[in-house]
């Protein structure tokens, strides 16, 4: 987590650092500093909360300055307290660095190479890194930076100033996102593309052991022994750019609101035809009948959408499929051979756990494949295979058009793999394809025909301490994502439950008034969960049912009622949702939360 920023060029740098800090704030907002640096050395602003804080601070007195660095804090070693803000100084004061990602072997740095007695000025690991680089500095730079990273384990982005180097910024990553760019006024460097001015076309991205020295004029990469590279830029592209909020007060709306763009861009590039289109990416070796074994691992709503997937997988294909939370697969001991497939799934594509996970799989001989929102993150890089979604830029911390598309992503490989294996009529296949491509309309209709009852409800349920979800099978799934998307931005203790499972203890929490919150549009289980919701009710729930209209007759008795639109009911998941995503949008809104930046989250998870 963290996001870090750097700029050099001929003209002030001070509201620029903010202003694209400003973009990665949905990396972590605990606190956030900035160092600058001209021919009298190093200069530190930091300041506790959010970029605004800082902002403050520099806004008069720093307009001097041409080069600097600056940092927004997702804290992870020490507290949330200005001295362990970045950017850290070594405690000779030559050397500023600003760092995101874990350096995991900081205490054995202080103990076995920093000399005997040094003292540190924070609780933070990103210290030994300043420390380590001052401790090799002598005359050269790139040669200090090496050899301190060489040192380092873990992972880390960093840029770091001199005192004696004024208009020059070193920089180097480990399995921390970190983008360079020149422009024809300066060079500048960021944890990623969104906070690079728009006129950046093109960006580098320094490999393992690569250091990149950004000046005014110039940026150039060497190798750990100094030895200058020839690197080429990537272009920028269109999936990674910011598309702004519109007319919305928050992120999270808009991007609810973009889910039938989010849906039907992914879609297109898979289904089409009259069938599903994923040979490119999914060779044979993956769907023969050989492969016997299917593990998805993500994390959080990533997580979710592998819960569907896993149940369509299972019913339709006849692979055995496992959901593994990425935090967990590592460790778990897995059976992986070549008979495996093992599919990824991320937004960010940047996530530490699964990326970990990913590089576990990737030393034995199972197959991988990830569903990723960010072409270029090492997700997409790393993987054997991938499909894109096509979400575009996700900024709200709570997932949900990348949820969408990754749902759709999966209905498109779900449908290929039963075709293939016989789980699906031709006939079956084609109508199944066809009513796929019928999400995004239907997702539009979902969001029209939800959305005000959606308010009123999240008015009802504001003052609630705690809500339920419930639902089976595909519901389930459903349910899951729900609950994460009422706590994560209400902070309202949102449980998810298999409805089967309430009576089995989590019953005794239903009080009066209680909110639990059903969808039911499985048929083999419709009845068995309306049951279910009667028993909470019976015991003062006020219970809401997401159905189809269908159903509504049935679930008259429900105190509130949600009808999404009809659909082939394995495509549920991705109507029931909308109102579920829009219910933990509404009751935040009206709970006064921040919306687009939960407390303690952030959006890409870089830390195991
Ligand atoms: O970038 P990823 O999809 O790998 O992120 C995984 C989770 O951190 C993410 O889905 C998280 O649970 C969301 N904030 C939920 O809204």
């Amino acid at each position: 987590m963290c996001g870090i920023v750097g700029i050099t060029r001929d003209t002030s740098v001070a509201g620029d650092l903010i202003k694209y800090l400003k973009k990665l704030e949905y990396r972590g907002y605990d606190s956030a500093g900035a160092a600058f640096s001209d021919e009298n050395g190093l200069e530190r602003v930091r300041r506790v909360g959010k970029i605004a804080n800082l902002e403050k601070a520099l806004e008069k007195g720093y307009e001097k300055y041409t080069c600097g660095i600056a940092h927004t804090r997702w804290a992870t070693h020490g507290g949330v307290e200005e001295r362990n803000a970045h950017p850290l100084f070594s405690s000779d004061g030559r050397v500023a660095v600003v760092h995101n990602g874990i350096i995991e072997n900081a205490a054995f740095i202080k103990e076995k190479i920093l000399p005997e007695g040094e003292t540190f000025a924070s609780d933070t690991d990103t210290e030994v890194i300043a420390h380590l680089i001052s401790f090799y500095y002598e005359n050269d730079p790139v040669r200090a930076v090496a050899e301190a990273t060489s040192r380092l384990e873990g992972s880390y982005a960093i840029g770091v100033m001199f005192s004696d180097r004024p208009g020059e910024i070193y920089a180097s990553s480990l399995h921390s996102p970190l983008v360079i760019a020149q422009t024809e006024d300066g060079s500048y460097l960021a944890s990623d593309v969104l906070a690079l001015p728009d006129r950046a076309k093109e960006i580098y991205r320094p490999g393992k052991g690569e250091i990149g020295v950004l000046s005014g004029k110039s940026v150039d990469f060497y190798d750990v022994s100094g030895n200058r590279l020839e690197k080429r830029p990537s272009e920028v592209g269109d999936s990674e750019k910011d598309v702004g909020k519109g007319s919305y007060e928050h992120y999270m709306l808009s991007e609810i609101m973009q889910q039938p763009e989010a849906v039907g861009n992914t879609l297109r590039e898979l289904v089409y035809g009259g069938e599903v289109h994923v040979e490119s990416v999914v060779g044979d070796t993956f769907i023969s009948d050989k492969m016997d074994q299917i593990y998805i691992v993500a994390c959080g709503s990533a997580y979710h959408t592998g819960l569907v997937a896993q149940l369509l997988f299972e019913k339709y294909s006849r692979v055995r499929t496992s959901v593994v939370l990425a935090s967990e697969f590592r460790y778990a001991s897995p059976i992986l051979d070549k008979n495996t497939l093992v599919i990824f799934v991320s937004q960010s594509g940047e996530t530490a756990d699964t990326l970990a996970a990913l590089r576990l799989v990737k030393e034995t001989d199972a197959k991988t494949l990830s569903i990723v929102n960010v072409k270029g993150s090492s997700l997409w890089i790393e993987s054997e295979s991938s499909i894109l979604t096509r979400a575009g830029r996700e900024i709200a911390v709570a997932t949900t058009k990348a949820y969408s598309a990754q749902l759709a992503a999966f209905y498109a490989l779900a449908l290929k793999f039963a075709y293939l294996r016989k789980g699906l009529s031709p006939e079956e296949y084609a109508a199944k394809c066809d009513a796929l491509l019928e999400l995004p309309e239907k997702i539009a209709l979902t969001i029209n025909m939800t959305r005000n009852k959606i308010v009123s409800l999240a008015k009802r349920i504001k003052d609630e301490q705690s809500a339920f979800y419930i639902g089976r099978l595909l519901d389930g799934a459903s349910a899951a994502e729900g609950s994460l998307k009422l706590k994560e931005v209400s902070y309202i203790n949102s449980q998810c439950y298999a409805a089967g499972e309430l009576k089995h203890g989590t019953l005794s929490l239903i009080e009066e008034g209680t909110p639990v919150i059903a969808s039911i549009t499985q048929s083999g289980v419709a009845a068995k969960t309306l049951s279910n919701v009667s028993e909470t009710k019976a015991r003062g729930a006020y219970d809401v049912v997401i159905t189809f209209e269908k159903y509504a007759d049935i679930c008259k008795d429900a105190s509130e009622l949600i009808i999404i639109p009809e659909t082939d009911e394995i495509f549920a998941p991705s109507l029931t949702v909308i109102p579920m995503q829009m219910l933990g949008y509404y009751t935040a809104l009206y709970r006064g939360c921040d919306i687009d930046k939960p407390k303690n989250l952030a959006k890409s998870v870089t830390v195991e």
